[in-house]
């Protein structure tokens, strides 16, 4: 596919820059071969994540200087509530400086005893983190072709309705305080969900009494996709797809750094009123008064207008064909991905291409080294090193079930050459695989290791283990 140029055009820039080799060498060593201690201005070409990293429109850099930074109820502040009024079709929200807090802030209230559990078809990591620091139990439920890199399914991310079904049936009503969705599914690939998918959902919790959410980071992404390859849906606004997506929830969490095309901001909508007159308290307490909710006023501005903007379908097209073309200009080189390419991120399946290295020693990583030593590009191990599971008998790693590379397009940063240029580094990888080697990890803490751990080099051949 022909992918698209850019629909705008560029007024300011950032200079980037290549290090020399042996400075990427001598950083790596230094880091102990994690990507998280590189600086960013050592890297060349940063696709860690597309969070928080998205350029803003002219339009919204003129809101900046529209921010009203009074304590208690800022212009800014009822421009986002317009916006989310109008968007996603919600009363009343609360705002928050990222996603997690809106996380923070739901399940440290609703899960009012330990081991309840919260359905979703896959919880992202903080998601995750925010049920398990409260003592919940995180279930993900996604369709089984959502867990295989290869299956060709229009809607990956889907819930398994029959699986959910079940849960409801078997567990008592007050065990499960919440379900969600997240669209796009993240950890399951950017995948999407279909618009069917979500109504069943919404019509099985309304029928066993149970609340609906949805985290809604890539709302857009997600109702581009609906349009595109739903049927039915070819000729309806992705406003109006939005609308309905949102009219079966009772609230959302949500992070702006995403689809809001802001830098920082989030926010938690619900319209159940009780609820939120307890978050509101809380929010209080951790974040700010409810008119800012620890943001500033032109933050609020930026994501009052980043989410009108993600809604246009010239930028949603450009951005869905980019991370589209991208994933198939590396599939006609013979690197291997996760297919068909999500919304917002290609995942590059270690495993597949470089077979020689065991899942003990770390391929993804690995890869994720050999991209930044060979061309200074950033991305993040999704493998054995983030999502090893411990076996209960040696206490030693088990293998996660897949190794991934995600390389996260972040939105309207990086033009379609910037990814020709990430797409012959991986061929020349491709080409001088077989000299690659694992690693071993020296460091690591028990708890989200992959944020702080280092490594070694292997040098000697690999050994089976
Ligand atoms: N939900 C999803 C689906 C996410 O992808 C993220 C963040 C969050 C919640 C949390 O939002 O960072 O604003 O607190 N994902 C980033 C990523 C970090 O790189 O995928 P946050």
């Amino acid at each position: 596919m022909r992918s698209l140029p850019e629909p705008w055009r560029v007024k300011v820039v950032e200079k980037i820059h290549l290090l020399p080799r042996e400075e990427r060498e001598r950083l790596l060593r230094d880091g102990g071969y994690s990507l998280f201690k590189i600086p960013s201005e050592a890297v060349y070409i940063d696709l860690f994540t597309d969070s928080g990293t998205s350029a803003m429109s002219d339009w919204q850099w003129a809101g900046l200087m529209q921010g009203d930074e009074a304590y208690a109820g800022a212009r800014n502040f009822f421009h986002l509530r317009s916006a989310i009024q109008d968007i996603f079709g919600f009363p009343h929200f609360l705002p928050v400086h990222q996603g997690r807090v809106a996380e923070n802030l739901l399940f440290s209230t609703l899960l009012t005893r330990p081991g309840m559990i919260v359905p979703s078809n896959n919880h992202f990591d903080t998601t995750r983190a925010n049920i398990e620091t409260n003592q919940g139990v995180a279930l993900d439920l996604v369709i089984p072709e959502g867990k295989d890199p290869n299956a060709n399914h229009p809607f990956k991310g889907n819930m398994d309705l029959e699986r959910l079904r079940r849960l409801f049936e078997e567990t008592p009503r007050e065990s499960i305080p919440l379900c969600m969705l997240t669209l796009t599914n993240n950890s399951g690939g950017g995948q999407p969900v279909a618009l069917a998918n979500v109504r069943a959902t919404s019509e099985m919790c309304r029928e066993f009494g149970i609340p609906f959410y949805i985290d809604a980071c890539r709302f857009a992404e997600n109702a581009w996709f609906i349009k595109t390859r739903e049927a039915g849906q070819e000729n309806r606004q992705v406003a109006e797809i939005v609308r309905e997506v949102f009219s079966y929830a009772d609230g959302c969490t949500m992070s702006a750094k995403k689809d809001g095309l802001a830098n920082i901001g989030g926010f938690l909508a619900s319209r159940n009123e009780e609820l939120l007159e307890t978050l509101t308290q809380r929010l209080i307490v951790i974040e700010g008064f409810p008119t800012y909710g620890g943001l500033a006023g032109r933050d609020l501005e930026a994501v009052a207008r980043g989410l009108r903007e993600v809604l246009d379908e010239n930028y949603l097209r450009y951005r869905i064909g980019q991370v589209a073309a991208f994933g198939d200009k590396l599939t006609g080189l013979g690197i291997p991905i996760m297919r068909p390419t999500g919304g917002h991120a290609v995942y590059i399946d270690a495993k597949a291409l470089l077979p020689h290295i065991p899942a003990l020693q770390f391929p993804a990583q690995a890869l994720s080294v050999a991209l930044y030593r060979e061309g200074g590009v950033r991305g993040v191990e999704i493998g054995t090193v983030m999502y090893a599971s411990i076996d209960p008998e040696t206490g030693k790693d088990l293998p996660a079930p897949m190794e991934l590379v995600r390389l996260a397009i972040p939105r309207r940063v990086f033009t379609n050459s910037h990814l020709d240029y990430v797409a012959e580094i991986l061929e020349h990888i491709r080409d001088h695989r077989d000299e690659l080697r694992g690693l071993r990890m020296v460091y690591a803490p028990k708890v989200l290791r992959h944020f702080t751990a280092t490594f070694e080099e292997l040098v000697d051949e690999p050994v089976a283990v």
